[in-house]
C-alpha cells in the first residue's frame, strides 16, 4: 500500500498580503536589465529602455496605491556617460517621452516629480521637460517620485565636502559641528528619508555608485527579472519579504 503524500508545487507559494502598517516609505530601485532584455529579443538596446519605461508608470502605480512616501529611481548613472552616444542621447530623450505620455496620470495621482544628481550637465531638452513637470506638480503631496539622473553617490559626497569645507573657512560653519545629520543635509537627499528598501533588478548583486552613504542600513532585495519584465507581482514579493525582516540598526 502506499501513502500518498500531499503535492507540494514549489511554484506555487502562498500569496503573501502586504500589512498596511509597514510599507518601507522610501523605495529606491537600481533599474537594471533593459539591455539584455532586449539583446535577447534581438533588439536595439534602446527597445529595452523604452519597455522600461512603461515599467515604470505601473510600479509608480503600485506605489501609489501601497501609499509609499517616496520612490527613488536609478535613472542614468554618473557612468552611463560611457554608453555609445545614440543610446545616451536616447536615455536623455525618454524623460520627456515618459512625462509627455503619463504627467497627466501622475497629476491625477498626486504624484510629485523630483530629481536628484548633477542636473545642470544635463542637456537642455531634458531639464526642460522635467523642470516643467517640477513645476507643475510641486504642491502635489502624495508619493515623492524621485528620479536618480546623472547620479553619482561618490561625486556627490565629494560635492557636499567642497562645501563643507568652504563653509567652515567662510566662518559659517564650525568644525565641530559636522556630524551625520551636517553631512545629510549637503548631499542631494537632504529632504529625504533613508531608504528603507533597495531593490536592484537583473540579477546583478551591487550598487554601481548609488546611495552608498543613505543606504547604510536599507534592506535589500535582488531579483533576477531584468526591468521590463518587472512588474507589481514581483514588486509585491519585495514589499512582502521586507515585512518579515527584522531590522536591528546594530541593536538585538
Ligand atoms: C538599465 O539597464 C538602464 C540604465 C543603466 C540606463 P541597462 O542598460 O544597464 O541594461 P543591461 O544591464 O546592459 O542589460
Ligand atoms: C546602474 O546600472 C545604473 C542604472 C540603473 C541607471 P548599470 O548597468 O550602469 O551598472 P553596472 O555598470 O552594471 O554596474
Ligand atoms: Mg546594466
Amino acid at each position: 500500500m502506499s501513502i500518498r503524500l500531499p503535492f507540494f508545487n514549489k511554484k506555487q507559494k502562498k500569496t503573501e498580503e502586504i500589512k498596511p502598517d509597514n510599507i518601507p516609505e522610501h523605495i529606491a530601485i537600481i533599474m537594471d536589465g533593459n539591455g539584455r532584455w532586449a539583446s535577447r529579443k534581438g533588439l536595439p538596446r534602446i527597445a529595452g529602455h523604452k519597455e522600461g519605461m512603461d515599467v515604470v508608470q505601473r510600479i509608480v502605480r503600485a506605489a501609489v496605491n501601497y501609499k509609499v512616501k517616496v520612490l527613488t529611481l536609478y535613472a542614468f548613472s554618473t557612468e552611463n556617460w560611457k554608453r555609445p552616444k545614440p543610446e545616451v542621447d536616447f536615455l536623455m530623450k525618454l524623460p520627456k517621452e515618459f512625462l509627455h505620455i503619463y504627467l497627466p496620470e501622475l497629476m491625477e495621482n498626486n504624484v510629485k516629480i523630483e530629481t536628484i544628481g548633477e542636473f545642470s550637465s544635463l542637456p537642455e531638452h531634458t531639464r526642460k521637460a522635467i523642470n516643467y513637470a517640477k513645476e507643475k506638480t510641486k504642491y502635489n503631496d502624495g508619493l515623492l517620485l524621485n528620479f536618480a539622473l546623472n547620479y553619482g553617490s561618490r561625486y556627490e559626497i565629494i560635492q557636499a565636502m567642497k562645501q563643507i569645507v568652504s563653509d567652515v573657512d567662510e566662518g559659517k560653519l564650525k568644525k565641530e559641528s559636522i556630524d551625520e545629520d551636517l553631512l545629510s543635509n549637503y548631499l542631494y537627499t537632504k529632504e529625504l528619508q533613508d531608504p528603507d528598501l533597495l531593490i536592484r533588478t537583473s540579477g546583478e548583486q551591487r550598487l554601481s555608485n548609488f546611495l552608498l552613504w543613505q543606504l547604510a542600513y536599507s534592506e535589500f532585495w535582488f531579483t533576477d527579472t531584468l526591468w521590463p519584465d518587472f512588474n507589481e507581482e514581483i514588486f509585491k514579493q519585495a514589499i512582502c519579504d521586507y515585512q518579515n525582516r527584522k531590522r536591528r540598526y546594530g541593536g538585538i
